[in-house]
């Protein structure tokens, strides 16, 4: 479906974030993924369990049921389905059908996330998680910013989409971490097995006012932001001001901020929109100095969400239409095709990657 061909939708056989950590209590908490109702909560233990939220009795949502122990009990009719999905009770009858259970998915909770594989969960490869580790998000010396999170009105391409094409800033966030000179800047494309990366070096970059107030920034400035693309939906990156005329390989930045972003399909035309960012020790100095007013900064985040919002609002109401692709559309464009081959990789047995979208 747009913005991704006709028929594909998302692939099945890898992680999405599906929560922040906190989000995942005793309570249950419904949430879609990938066009399926699931419901999250914890066991007595803490654990974090997935069910499928539709009671296969009569479609009561799980998600606005009883969790007792580690088991959710239906709000309807009472049937209890164990944290692995088995029906253990339906108040009704003594037999069990052995066809009454609800699927489990399996998850991860790791750094602030909870992580789910909506394909089959004895397939759920550990080895395919983006490792913050190894993408230097967990340095302990930097400080973390507490994760945001959005359910965005536009299905998740286009947030996607938006991530991979940073020349948006520009326009979109020119009050903000815009720059007028973001969009007319070359951008580097690199890439790997699944993922595509976008690199710009804007030397004697222009400044917003609000990141001069904000940041603290003073004088000339070079800048670089990169965003990584991890497919299915994790973007992560810096942007980093160093003095006029340094070498960005060997000088240090005055600013150095990384972001990271996830993006989960939730229905066939919403999405979920997961973002938190980290500082390093002297520019958390320089923001504290110069503290960035709250509102401002959660508006670029919001500035985006809106715009998807829009977006998705001409797509219900007139329909899809033939895109009209700019030369700045190249490196998003790789990164849909790749993402529509990992997609297509999947075998047709995984209906639900395939479902007949349009
Ligand atoms: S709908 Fe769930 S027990 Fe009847
Ligand atoms: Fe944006």
């Amino acid at each position: 479906m747009y913005p991704l061909s006709a028929g594909l939708y998302a692939p099945r056989n890898r992680w999405y974030v599906a929560a922040r950590s906190s989000e995942v209590s005793r309570a249950p908490l419904e949430r879609f993924i990938l066009n399926e109702p699931v419901v999250f909560y914890r066991t007595e233990a803490g654990e974090p369990v997935a069910l499928a939220g539709r009671c296969p009795h009569r479609g009561y949502p799980l998600g606005r049921s009883r969790i007792e122990g580690d088991a959710v009990i239906c709000g309807y009719h009472g049937l209890r389905f164990e944290a692995d999905g088995r029906c253990s009770h339906i108040p009704s009858q003594a037999i069990i059908p052995p066809n009454c259970r609800v699927k489990a998915y399996a998850v991860v909770e790791l750094w602030d996330w909870i992580w789910i594989w909506p394909g089959e969960a004895e397939t759920a490869d550990l080895a395919r998680l983006p490792d913050h580790q190894a993408l230097g998000l967990t340095d302990p010396a930097w400080i973390k910013r507490p994760p945001l999170y959005w359910q965005v009105e536009g299905r998740y391409q286009l947030l996607n989409d938006n991530l991979l094409d940073l020349s948006h800033l520009t326009i979109l966030h020119a009050d903000t971490i815009g720059g007028g000179d973001v969009a007319g800047t070359e951008e580097r494309h690199e890439e790997g097995e699944g993922w595509v990366r976008s690199l710009r070096w804007i030397p004697k970059a222009t400044v917003t006012d609000w990141v001069r107030k904000s940041r603290g920034v003073e004088g000339e400035v070079d800048r670089e932001i990169m965003l990584t693309f991890i497919a299915p939906g994790f973007h992560h990156g810096h942007d980093r001001y160093f003095p006029a005329g340094s070498d960005p390989v060997k000088d240090a930045p005055m600013l150095d901020i990384r972001i990271f972003h996830a993006v989960t399909p939730a229905t066939l035309t919403q999405c979920h929109y997961f973002a938190s960012s980290a500082v390093d020790p002297a520019t958390y100095a320089l923001s504290a100095r110069f503290p960035p007013d709250p509102a401002s900064a959660i508006r670029i985040f919001t500035e985006d969400v809106e715009a998807i919002g829009e977006i998705e609002r001409l797509l219900g109401a007139v329909g899809e239409f033939q895109e009209l692709p700019l030369r700045s559309d190249v490196h998003a464009l790789r990164g849909r095709r790749m993402l529509e081959n990992m997609i297509l990789a999947e075998k047709p047995a995984d209906a639900g990657a395939l479902r007949s979208v349009s």
